[in-house]
């Protein structure tokens, strides 16, 4: 009763028309009912409400369901990294806050690791920020870096959340889409690319910042050199900022190399590279990551952090930092983690291509990553039971979810709205699961082939 006297006085009038009309039990109900209309969001998460990963990850929890979607590794996670965590969550000093901008035996380690990758001094406690995961890298650098009314240019497809983070700092994101140089007929993700002069066009005073992501999530490019040339002098041109997002550095296939813009001249100055535990060390419930750059950009991020997360869990900085070294160390011996996995990783994309071969399909091979795109709409399925007027991507996963119990993710869910329709044949098949994950998705495959034949 008291709880309802103290809702009837901060809703004022409203409530006590219900008060005379209704019995006790339903006016605290109606109550209730009109607190959203005090409560209502913020015009910055204004229309960001529906997600993939929430969507996806919801229809694809049933265990019966073999789930290629999110990417999450279901291999296991190299023995020394696990033991370390165990080692570190058993010193009662490391159960607690740590440095906020990073563990200090973290941010040593990941220097001396890119200091070696980059070929440059990198200061541990200016240079770097560690965050929770590359999402905490992506927003703290958005959130200190991007000021309202600037633009954004975001590469098509893209990692989806590039585009309602821009948005939520008041920014405008400016879409560019990797384009199939051989019209339709992909056969490699190299196949895409960025049109020179379309991307030139795009950039005027008011880019602020250009979202770069290589090795590429959805489609598995790898940039090249010349490509990447190409975005640095525009960046250098326009004084444009470059936040590189590199979380799948390490998984590059034979015949690519992955190469840092923030290595190109001119680019330290104006780039933040972003890197993730979960990515290099297959630990994605780990969520860390760390953002790298020069002081003058890093303080501001490490604003951002202090002022909202403040600090990253300690034991678990603790252990990727011992793992770091343990890999340091043997960053000449192929058995280095850094590439083992990758030539793991290499034998499951062959594997997965040709399964979906096998289907009649004609799968675009990743140059790094672990996701394989492919065009479904050559199997001519027909979706017209599947509800709702979403694009065909969306429609054909969730008939192939409740027909097939296979899960994929839908491409155009990684494009502005003027995009989608190029890329809504598209659906991502995530490979980094064990054999026995890629076994049962073969019998899907097999017996479905069957069924067309
Ligand atoms: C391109 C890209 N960037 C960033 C992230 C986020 O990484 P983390 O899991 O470390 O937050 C992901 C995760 O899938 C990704 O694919």
């Amino acid at each position: 009763m008291l709880f309802a006297s103290r809702s009837f006085c901060c809703l004022g009038i409203r409530t006590h028309l219900l008060q005379r009309d209704l019995p006790s039990k339903s006016i605290r109900f109606s109550a209730f009912a009109t607190m959203p209309f005090k409560h209502k969001n913020t015009r910055r998460i204004e229309g960001l409400d529906s997600n993939v990963w929430v969507e996806f990850t919801k229809v694809a929890a049933d265990p019966s369901i073999v789930n290629l979607g999110q990417g999450l590794p279901d291999i296991s996670p190299p023995s020394y990294v696990k033991e370390e965590l165990a080692k570190a969550a058993a010193a009662d000093r490391l159960n607690q806050y740590t440095r906020g901008f990073g563990h200090p035996l973290l941010v040593k380690a990941l220097s001396q690791v890119y200091e070696r990758v980059c070929g440059r001094k990198i200061d541990p406690l200016t240079d770097i920020l560690v965050t929770v995961g590359g999402y905490g890298s992506l927003f703290s650098t958005v959130q200190a870096l991007i000021e309202e009314g600037d633009e954004v240019l975001i590469i098509e497809p893209f990692f989806d959340c590039y585009e309602p983070m821009v948005k939520m700092a008041g920014a405008k994101p400016v879409f560019i889409p990797l384009r199939n140089k051989n019209d339709g007929n992909s056969a490699s993700s190299a196949d895409w690319v960025l049109d020179p002069t379309e991307l030139a066009n795009k950039f005027n005073s008011k880019t602020k910042a250009i979202i770069l992501n290589t090795p590429h999530n959805p489609i598995g490019k790898v940039f090249t050199r010349e490509e990447l040339q190409m975005i640095a002098d525009l960046c250098i041109k326009h004084d444009t900022l470059c936040i590189s997002d590199e979380v799948y550095e390490w998984l590059v296939y034979k015949g690519n190399k992955h190469i840092k813009i923030a290595t190109l001249p001119g680019m330290w100055e104006r780039t933040i590279t972003i890197g993730s535990a979960g990515k290099t060390y297959s630990v994605t419930g780990w969520k860390l990551g760390w953002s790298i750059g020069p002081q003058h950009l890093i303080k501001h991020l490490q604003v951002v952090q202090q002022n909202t997360l403040y600090t990253c869990p300690t034991p678990l900085q603790e252990a990727l930092a011992q793992a770091f070294w343990i890999d340091y160390k043997r960053m000449d011996d192929p058995d280095c983690y850094f590439y083992s996995l990758s030539r793991e990783l290499e034998g499951k994309r062959d594997r997965m291509a040709q399964l979906l071969r096998e289907v009649g399909l004609k799968p675009v091979i990743p140059d790094g990553g672990y996701f394989m795109i492919v065009d479904v709409s050559t199997l001519n399925v027909d979706l017209s039971d599947v509800e709702e007027n979403q694009p065909y991507d969306y429609k054909f996963v969730k008939w192939m979810i409740t027909s097939k119990k296979l899960s994929a993710i839908p491409l155009s869910a990684f494009c502005g709205p003027e995009t989608k329709v190029q890329f809504e044949k598209y659906i991502r098949f995530c490979f980094i699961k064990k054999d026995s994950t890629l076994d049962a998705a073969e019998v899907i495959l097999k017996n479905w082939n069957k069924q067309i034949a």
